[in-house]
């Protein structure tokens, strides 16, 4: 076991989170006014959803965040990422605002604030307005884009200036390829065409909105992307043709065109008729200053062209996931985008694993999401060191909860949640995110 990393490794002003998105924690899917989500619908669905779960009450964190705030407040974290579901705050995506639902978003912010707990919002976490869906076939239009922008705007011009950060997308790759061409997230489709069409309109959307909310607020503005570094199995050129390919769908379709503005011409090459439609001057609103970026970091993807199913070693084990643990990627993949990027501040904005935790006389011994959590700290300090200029580290999640297809078989949370009493318990790994963030507090107090 690696020892865990020195707490006065990360710079004294470090934001110490956790996150969470709206449809995975929020329920009151039918409350207040909220109109349907796309998600709402696809759990609807016969067979969708692993256990058939839905989103109608998730942590019910609509009614309970005054206590998930008393939590967030316990493990001492100074900062909070969350998302607002656009639903909420106007049900059919475009036209009406829902003053109840933005009445939500007043109290939460407020109560963080209370507890000083700086707010980050992520605008879109997936929960399109199912009205957009079935007017315009969600993300395939363009129109979409413009709609989230105003969206945006509103948001921006009510919570500007008491919330820390806004991100437009978060990973934009899932929204396009596991909603579009996979199928395995809502809307469900299966249509690699669509697929890099709803890619591009993402980051038109993320563009359009970044610029109109200059106008409302002169908060932090940035996007959310979820990289998964890819690896050759064995060092052949048939593998790193593969794996460079692989880095090129995932990492360098989003990179490029935000820090380069244009795609990159292996994947465009690659994608031949499927590449997506862009009109001129697309490349420069995608391009829209950003503040800072946020990465999700959670494995990585080891590829062998040579034999396409060949397990990763997983020296450091496997989540519940099914995900290689490999902390290393991290601190080179942090390294890598500094370098060949040279991006804004970076934030992990998500990191953190699914285990088969169990509650045991009022107790979750969490120890692999204990080493987890150590692990991927070492890796972030690491790269500071190496001189990644990381801002601040979120864990995924605060607490339990809907994992998308997965329904609530998965926990990834810090808190654990009992779906039937809604009862939250704090986990080992709570215990130890604590004491590490109270010596850092501590240490550079004394600095
Ligand atoms: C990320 C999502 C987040 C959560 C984690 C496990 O891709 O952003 O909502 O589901 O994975």
């Amino acid at each position: 076991m690696t020892p865990s990393p020195d707490s006065r490794r990360f710079p004294p002003d470090f934001q110490w989170g956790a996150a969470t998105s709206a449809a995975q924690i929020e329920g009151a899917a039918h409350e207040d006014g909220k109109g349907p989500s796309i998600w709402d619908t696809f759990c609807a669905e016969p067979g969708r959803i692993k256990d058939g779960g839905n989103v109608d009450v998730a942590c019910d964190h609509y009614h309970r965040f005054e206590h998930d705030v008393e939590l967030m407040e316990w493990l001492g974290l100074n900062a909070y990422r969350f998302s607002i579901s656009w639903p909420r705050v106007q049900p059919q995506g475009s036209g009406g605002w829902n003053e109840a639902g933005f009445a939500f978003y007043d109290r939460l912010i407020e109560r963080l604030l209370r507890a000083n707990i700086k707010p980050h919002i992520t605008l879109y976490h997936w929960d399109l307005p199912q009205a957009l869906q079935s007017a315009f076939g969600g993300w395939q239009s363009r129109q979409v884009a413009s709609l989230f922008a105003e969206y945006a705007a509103e948001v921006a011009r009510r919570f500007g200036d008491r919330v820390a950060s806004i991100v437009t997308m978060n990973e934009p790759w899932c929204v396009a390829t596991l909603g579009h061409e996979t199928g395995q997230f809502a809307p469900g489709l299966k249509n690699r065409r669509i697929a890099t069409q709803v890619s591009h309109h993402l980051l038109l959307a993320h563009g359009l909105a970044t610029q109109a909310m200059r106008s409302q607020t002169s908060t932090q503005l940035g996007i959310v992307l979820n990289h998964t570094p890819a690896y050759p199995a064995e060092a052949t050129e048939a593998n790193r043709r593969a794996a460079r390919l692989a880095d090129g769908m995932d990492v360098r379709w989003y990179m490029d065109p935000l820090f380069r503005g244009c795609y990159p011409s292996d994947v465009l090459e690659h994608l031949g008729d499927d590449a997506p439609e862009i009109r001129a001057g697309d490349f420069a609103i995608i391009q829209a200053h950003l503040d800072f970026l946020g990465i999700n970091f959670y494995t990585r993807n080891f590829i062998s062209e040579e034999s396409p199913s060949k397990q990763a070693p997983g020296a450091l084990g496997f989540t519940d996931m099914g995900w290689e643990v490999f902390p290393l990627a991290l601190t080179q993949h942090l390294v890598r985008i500094t370098r060949e990027y040279a991006p804004p501040p970076l934030f992990i904005t998500e990191n953190g694993m699914a285990n088969a935790d169990t509650l045991v006389n009022g107790r979750v011994a969490d120890t692999p999401r204990v080493d987890y959590l150590r692990w991927h700290l070492e890796a972030v300090a690491k790269a500071i060191e190496l001189g990644a200029d990381v801002r601040g580290y979120f864990y995924w999640s605060l607490l339990d909860n809907f994992e998308w297809d997965s329904g609530y078989t998965k926990r990834f949370g810090m808190v654990h949640v009992d779906y039937l009493t809604q009862r939250r318990v704090l986990k080992d790994s709570a215990h130890w995110y604590r004491n590490f963030i109270r010596e850092h507090a501590a240490s550079t107090q004394g600095a």
